[in-house]
């Protein structure tokens, strides 16, 4: 199923084999690389992605071009760092582009690299990408071959070196800061902000963390220009978007489709809607790191500005749908099992609060439930709500929360 013409990221669903480099070159691969280094400057390449619109595509949704521009342009060495960490449950997007589009996301580093006046760029992956990783590496040795990257790019003084690093296989690790200390060596555990990546980062020096999907966006911004991206999505949310499609549908899988777009066509129309044609009872709309939506939201436009509006978050895009034959105080107790496993333990709010509520949920789904456990699960919410050194804590609270709000009938059942 494609709603778009063309897609923008997907390449490699228009055009086979666009991951070998004499494929993507003959598609205009490195074009906007070449048009960046001969035709504009570091300035500019920052000021068309801002005036683009593109905004983070790892969960925040932090404008891409105004997150470059804060990178100080007298201090050096600076550094891009790729967030290919991908442990959110139910996302998949960042591995099919490393897969099959390895070249746009290694232009989009290229330009991001010029854009701040970084000459190193690392790519960090979650430790299962060890396939994927395989695969980008190729792709990395192919545009160096080509001198897409190495010394002197295009006879030029931008020189860029590109290296790739897997962790361990934690899900703290994709927070930026944990992914920095991660990336040096250190255990992963998030950094206290400020200072921010943008003035110090990796070794303490300037540095533009950005997710593999919004990188990829990049060559295509350049290439075309911001009002053609913008043609593309709303005024708000510009450009198209990967939805991660899972859970009860016909088809899961991704979508790439113009942000703006209403959940129905993502559901119905990408996903052959629920197996069996039952109802939808409920959406995760950003993996489990954002509160649930009822399942009567099927007309939500799925763009920033209107997932907030809704209740919930965008985020990464991770749509994990549960129709009506779920048990929410089940799959509730199963989100906050993920967090309480992944919690790093560096503050004591996400530490005690994610064990303490996962030992609710353990009563309460084994039948041994006590008076007023919904309301202490709801208690434990609000002591941690605000309180946690990093947002993995406070994403905890989100399936606790949502759940009671639209199913505490079902708690109470129990
Ligand atoms: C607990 C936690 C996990 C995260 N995991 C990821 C991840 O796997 N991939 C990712 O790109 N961003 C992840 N993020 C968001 C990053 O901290 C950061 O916002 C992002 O890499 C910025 O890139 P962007 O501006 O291109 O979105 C996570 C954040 C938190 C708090």
């Amino acid at each position: 199923m494609n709603l778009l013409k063309e897609h923008l990221l997907l390449r490699h669903r228009d055009i086979p084999n666009i991951r070998d480099i004499d494929v993507y070159t003959r598609h205009g691969g490195y074009e906007a690389l070449r048009k960046a280094l001969t035709d504009m400057s570091p300035l500019q390449v920052t000021d068309v992605v801002k005036a683009s619109g593109l905004r983070g595509r790892g969960g925040a949704g932090f404008p891409t071009g105004v997150k470059w521009s804060f990178c100080p342009a007298h201090v050096r060495p600076t550094y891009v760092v790729v967030n290919a960490d991908e442990s959110e449950p139910g996302t998949f997007k960042d591995r099919e582009i490393i897969e099959n589009n390895g070249h746009q996301l290694i232009e989009g580093i290229a330009l991001c690299a010029y854009a701040i006046g970084s000459q190193t760029a690392f790519i960090y992956g979650r430790g299962e990408f060890k396939g994927p990783f395989v695969r980008l590496q190729q792709s990395i040795d192919e545009a160096y071959q080509q001198g897409w990257l190495g010394q002197n790019i295009l006879g030029t003084d931008f020189s860029l070196d590109v290296y790739t690093h897997l962790g361990a296989g934690a899900y703290i690790c994709g927070e930026e800061t944990a992914l920095l200390d991660s990336l040096e060596g250190k255990v992963g555990m998030p950094r206290s902000r400020p200072p921010f990546p943008a003035t110090a980062g990796l070794y303490g020096k300037p540095t533009v963390v950005n997710n593999v999907e919004t990188l990829a966006n990049v060559p295509p911004i350049v290439l075309h220009g911001a009002d053609w991206y913008r043609q593309f999505g709303t005024d708000k949310s510009p450009g198209t978007k990967i939805f991660c499609l899972s859970g009860h549908v016909v088809n899961p899988g991704n979508y790439e489709l113009p942000l703006g777009t209403p959940l129905r066509t993502l559901l119905e129309e990408c996903g052959g809607g629920v197996p069996g044609g039952r109802a939808v009872k409920a959406i995760l709309p950003a993996g489990v790191s954002a509160p649930l939506l009822p399942g009567d939201n099927l007309d939500l436009p799925l763009d920033y500005e209107s997932v907030q509006q809704a209740g919930s978050m965008l985020g990464s895009a991770s749509f994990i749908v549960m129709d009506e034959t779920v048990d929410m105080v089940w799959a509730a107790s199963k989100m906050v099992h993920f967090f309480k496993h992944e919690s790093c333990g560096k503050c004591s709010p996400c530490r005690e609060g994610t064990y303490w509520m996962n030992d609710v949920y353990h009563r309460l789904c084994q039948g041994h439930a006590w008076p007023g456990d919904v309301d202490l699960l709801l208690n434990i919410a609000d002591q941690m709500d605000g309180n946690c050194f990093c947002l993995l804590g406070e994403f905890s609270v989100c399936p606790v929360r949502s759940s009671i709000q639209h199913f505490r009938e079902e708690y109470e059942a129990k």
